[in-house]
């Protein structure tokens, strides 16, 4: 019995879930949470109002989103215990990294996996969406030596955000623009990290623990980590003159254009469109960026090149040059797209919990069966490195 042929490499366009959470049409680069247009609530929403949209599924009225609110106020402080422990991180040590083990030691504090009791589950909600951004503030302070800024209760999610993480109350448009930020990244159906999370919630385990290892693999450079890498690619092409060559020499290696491409959209972004208004509205403000001329030529190039594949900028393609005008240091771009995506992935924790059924694909197994045992002065040695070896 073989199922080679219905077997996806990566999985795609085969379904994992039903899910009344996000819609995307990528032919038509369409964008929806609970059925509202993206580019409608980035300019009319809130970031803790969308990811109160993505979590209890509904537009909260005044009362709720005033409690969920001064509840995230509330809880916006971490334990000295787990400021003591991110103390310990070597300072050369990745955010995401650093994200990754202080979400899964929320656990260590708050599980009870009361997966049953309401209560329990909306203060994961409140801890989860309060504490991350504290965490990933506190890391960049505390990596140079400085201690962590405690949160500013006076001010709401994203100014108190940039206040922790510069020392200083931002400028309102700069809090708006990374309010947006946040709202486009908060949830894009069943990526990697979001399937991840999907996994993980699905054998029961906490909600901490359920963030953490959704924080692990959003950190690779194929999902989150493609925005600080096209900043990097920015960089090293220097000019505008320089783009199309640069172009020519990645396409010849047949590498990857960092913020390019996408398994669903097979147009630009919606979010791609949106945020480089931001980035525009920022300029025009705060100052020019050399780096936004080279990244509309380079999305010009690669237009004329791989346009007809289908390869157009993705979300992580201008959001880096938005945080690097808001004073953001590269390497916490991933974690700050984790700070959002962390309502899509409690969203689908909480979906899964309401129909939930384990995790278990199956495997089609290409290995050989009855070999023999072979004892061990018997072996051959082998040549090159053991994990290069067929079959690892
Ligand atoms: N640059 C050049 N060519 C590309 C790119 C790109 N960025 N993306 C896809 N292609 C080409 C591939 O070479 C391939 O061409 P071929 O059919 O001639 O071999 C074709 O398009 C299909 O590419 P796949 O890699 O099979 O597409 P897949 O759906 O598996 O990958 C992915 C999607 C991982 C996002 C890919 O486009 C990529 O690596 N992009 C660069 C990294 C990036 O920006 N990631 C962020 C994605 S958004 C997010 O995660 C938040």
């Amino acid at each position: 019995m073989t199922f080679v042929g219905e077997y996806k490499p990566g999985l795609e366009g085969v379904p994992a879930t039903l899910s009344s959470i996000s819609y995307v049409d990528g032919q038509k680069g369409i964008l929806e949470y609970r059925g509202i247009r993206v580019e409608e609530l980035a300019q009319k929403s809130s970031f803790l109002e969308v990811a109160y949209l993505l979590i209890w599924g509904k537009l909260p009225t005044q009362e709720e989103i005033d409690s969920f609110e001064h509840d995230i106020r509330y809880h916006r402080r971490i334990k000295y215990r787990i400021r003591d422990m991110m103390k310990c991180f070597p300072e050369t040590g990745h955010p995401m990294d650093a994200l990754q083990t202080s979400a899964a030691a929320l656990g260590l504090f708050y599980s009870r996996r009361a997966l049953d009791n309401p209560q329990y589950i909306g203060e994961a909600v409140v801890r989860l969406l309060a504490k991350i951004p504290t965490m990933v503030a506190a890391f960049k302070l505390m990596r140079k030596g400085n201690d962590a800024v405690q949160p500013r209760d006076d001010l709401d999610y994203s100014a108190n955000f940039l206040y922790m993480l510069n020392e200083r109350e931002p400028h309102p448009l700069a809090a708006k623009v990374f309010d947006v930020c946040l709202m486009l990244h908060a949830e894009h159906t069943i990526n990697a990290s979001t399937f991840s999370a999907m996994v993980t919630a699905s054998t029961l385990t906490d909600p901490y623990a359920v963030v953490a290892s959704a924080v692990g693999t959003l950190a690779g450079p194929l999902h989150g980590g493609a925005n600080e890498e096209v900043l990097f690619m920015l960089e090293d092409i220097g000019s505008v003159e320089n783009v199309r060559p640069y172009l020519d020499g990645l396409l010849e290696r047949k590498a990857k254009i960092m913020g390019f491409g996408h398994r669903v959209y097979k147009v630009k972004d919606p979010r791609a469109t949106i945020l480089q208004k931001l980035a525009e509205e920022l300029f025009e403000q705060f100052g020019h960026d050399k780096y936004y001329e080279i990244a509309v030529e380079l999305e010009a190039a690669v237009q004329d090149k791989l346009g007809h594949k289908g390869i157009y900028p993705n979300v992580d393609f201008y959001s880096g040059l938005v945080y690097r005008k808001l004073g953001i240091p590269t390497d916490l771009f991933t974690p700050i797209f984790a700070i959002a995506r962390v309502a899509g992935w409690l969203a689908h924790w909480k979906e899964q919990l309401g129909k939930n059924r384990i995790y278990r694909p199956t495997q089609i197994y290409t290995g050989s069966h009855g070999e023999p045992y072979i004892p061990i002065d018997e072996r051959a040695v082998p040549l090159g490195d053991p994990l290069e070896q067929e079959g690892n």
